[in-house]
């Protein structure tokens, strides 16, 4: 590791105009003077206006990619500072991690080196720190598992048994289920002792396995008794689960033997509450390594979740290996100095880079169904393209104005042109080859946050709109959207989408899955619509969402603050009639990146409201219970 040259401390008051003002200093920490260079910080707080910084001069923004240079000729000596001000700021930030989140100088040979940096403080006010998030906790039954099964009527505990085995004569499905599910808690849990063992062993417990058509195909039952458990299941994901319940008791039992215990007599009957139990993934935004992946899925089952919604594009960078059009990671893969993509969020003077190879996704799929989890991709289109225009240039209108549309995250022209037949040339190449890779059902093609007044700029999209009579940007998008459900449909694949899928006459929903996002009402609206719908609002289940409102919580807030009690209490089901019930597929967390900076922010974040979400995807609702669910959620792995 080398010493940093310098550091960037970045405070925010509220005085000033009317987003407060943003203060950054930069401190020399070398042992030369340093004069000619430019420092470069990426900050979800952008600067909506170069005339306003005072005594430095902003060259470059891109997103939140800033560039600036200090005034002419300013020498900072080591140990000196040199401090400028921004006041015109796009949000007024309420969270540590609204300022700089990594910077790095450009020095006058043209070198990039990243600088330490820090939180963004309050000035002048002393923030405010977060409350105790998840209580100890109260158990009404000494056993350890989430999400809680439907039915629990256990009369008899005591010391777990040091293993559990198959009862001779056991099926061959049912061993191999076994040592799965063990093989699951090993990874999990390294040093726990095992779960399970294939031959008898002393002090152990024997489970003797039945099939059960009363049962559906995720359900099991647990008879519990002195000599043994009797398990039944209506499938495989049943023998499954019922596997993992028994794993996560025996876990608990060791783990903290004074709280938790091992059933003796009673019974476990449980299926889930939905058939889609998800949690989205957004790698686009920083780069997770395969392991890191495999590890979430080996989370996601141990929690009995079932699909693994993986955001493998954003204007952040494109993740999938796609052999017909190698652009897109060569370029779109990467981003930093020198390359066609800046520095985002989380991304400094080195490149980040990474994607997952085809061989690699054909592996990690495969290993995800042995644990009944089922990966969607998503590719995120016809916005959040930069890294696909960044790719393939050709796909802009060459007569489109530069600048006349920017996303929310404020991206430049960053949508895929609906008039381009260019444009669908490269999307049947993307969809054929992803859906010869991933063996799910739907391909998941985002939709979400299309910039107003996207493609006006456009001749080309004029000419659409003319000969199609197509009012404005959400026809446009709906014109895009409806001929990728049929190229789609014709490699065999369903479309999934966020809500504004349905925006400017929608598509067929006959088929089609939107996941209601932007709030809990447009859930019951999109149903009314005829789609099928999956919740995942943000104003419960963004794993992003700041926890409490006080200032040293990290996160985001658009949607407010999501403290774990609420993402455990939120109902999904509450406003849909029951006529529409049926359209309600499940439930499902989403994982965006931005402020996702390090395992330890990560977990911070995700967990465990995660563990919330499975609960609310599983449990019959009068089963629910926040007071146990913290008293076992400690329990539960992270990343
Ligand atoms: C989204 O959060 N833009 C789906």
């Amino acid at each position: 590791m080398t010493a940093s040259l310098c550091r960037l401390d970045n405070q925010w008051t509220p005085d000033g105009d009317e987003n407060g003002q943003l203060e950054l200093t930069l401190t020399n920490l070398g042992g030369a003077a340093l004069s000619g260079f430019r420092l470069v910080y990426t900050a979800l707080t952008r600067n909506l206006d170069r005339s306003m910084v005072r005594n430095a001069t902003l060259v470059r923004r891109n997103a939140n990619y800033h560039e600036y240079e200090p005034p002419q000729g300013l020498v900072l000596q080591p140990g000196e500072s040199w401090t400028f001000v921004v006041r015109a700021l796009t949000r007024k930030p309420s969270h540590i991690t609204d300022g700089v989140s990594t910077a790095y100088l450009i020095l006058s040979d043209g070198t990039s080196h990243d600088i330490e940096t820090g939180d963004l403080m309050l000035k002048g006010h002393v923030a405010k720190r977060p409350p105790v998030l998840v209580p100890e906790g109260r158990l009404e039954e000494p056993v350890g598992i989430i999400p809680w099964p439907g039915v629990t009527d256990l009369d008899g505990f005591g010391e777990a048994p040091i293993a559990l085995f198959p009862a001779p004569g056991s099926p061959v499905q049912a061993i191999a289920a076994m040592n799965e599910v063990g093989a699951l808690a090993r990874r999990l849990f390294p040093n726990a002792i095992s779960v399970f063992a294939l031959t008898g062993v002393a002090g152990g417990l024997s489970v003797q396995f039945s099939t059960s058509d009363d049962l559906p195909s995720e359900g099991y039952r647990l008879d519990f008794a002195e000599d043994g458990v009797r398990l039944a299941s209506g499938g495989a994901a049943g023998l499954s689960y019922a596997l993992t319940t028994l794993a996560q008791m025996h876990h608990a039992a060791y783990a903290q033997p004074e709280t938790f215990r091992f059933p003796k007599s009673g019974l476990i009957s449980d299926a889930p509450r939905y058939e889609w139990r998800g949690c989205h993934l957004d790698v686009s935004r920083q780069v997770y390594s395969l392991q890191s992946v495999r590890r979430f899925i080996d989370i996601l089952a141990w929690n009995k979740m079932n699909v693994l919604h993986w955001h493998l594009s954003d204007d952040e960078g494109w993740r999938l290996e796609i052999k017909a059009l190698p652009e897109l990671t060569r370029t779109g893969a990467r981003r930093g100095p020198g390359e066609k993509m800046t520095a985002q969020l989380g991304s400094g003077a080195r490149p980040s880079e990474g994607f997952y190879t085809q061989d690699e996704v054909r592996e990690l799929i495969q290993d995800a169904a042995r644990l009944h989890v089922g990966i969607m991709p998503e590719f995120d289109i016809p916005g959040h393209c930069t890294a696909v225009l960044a790719a393939y240039p050709h796909l802009i209108d060459p007569e489109e104005s530069v600048g006349n549309y920017h996303s929310v995250q404020g991206y430049e022209n960053n949508a895929l042109n609906p008039a381009m037949d260019e444009t669908y040339d490269l999307l049947e190449k993307v969809f054929r080859e992803v859906a010869d890779l991933f063996p799910f059902p739907f391909i998941h093609v985002g939709g979400d946050e299309v910039a107003d007044g996207s493609w006006l700029g456009s001749p080309k999209a004029r000419e659409l709109m003319k000969s199609r009579h197509l009012s404005g940007t959400p026809e446009l998008q709906a014109h895009l959207l409806k001929k990728v459900q049929a190229i789609l449909s014709g490699f065999g694949k369903k479309l999934a989408g966020w809500d504004e899928v349905s925006h400017g006459g929608g598509v067929e929903p006959d088929g089609a899955l939107l996941m209601a996002w932007q709030k809990p009402e447009i859930g019951l609206d999109l149903a009314r619509m005829g789609y099928d719908v999956v919740m995942t609002p943000g104003q419960a289940y963004y794993l992003d969402m700041a926890q409490a409102h006080e200032w040293l919580e990290p996160g985001l807030t658009w949607a407010g603050v999501v403290p774990p009690q609420h993402c455990y209490e939120y109902e999904a089901a509450g406003d849909f009639p029951a006529e529409l019930a049926d359209r309600l597929k499940g439930v499902q967390g989403c994982i965006w990146s931005e402020n996702l900076v390090s395992r330890q922010r990560f977990n911070h974040m995700v967990f465990p409201r995660l563990g919330a979400i499975a609960e609310a995807a599983w449990t019959p609702m009068p089963r629910k219970n926040w007071q146990r669910f913290c008293a076992q959620s400690r329990l539960m792995p992270e990343l």
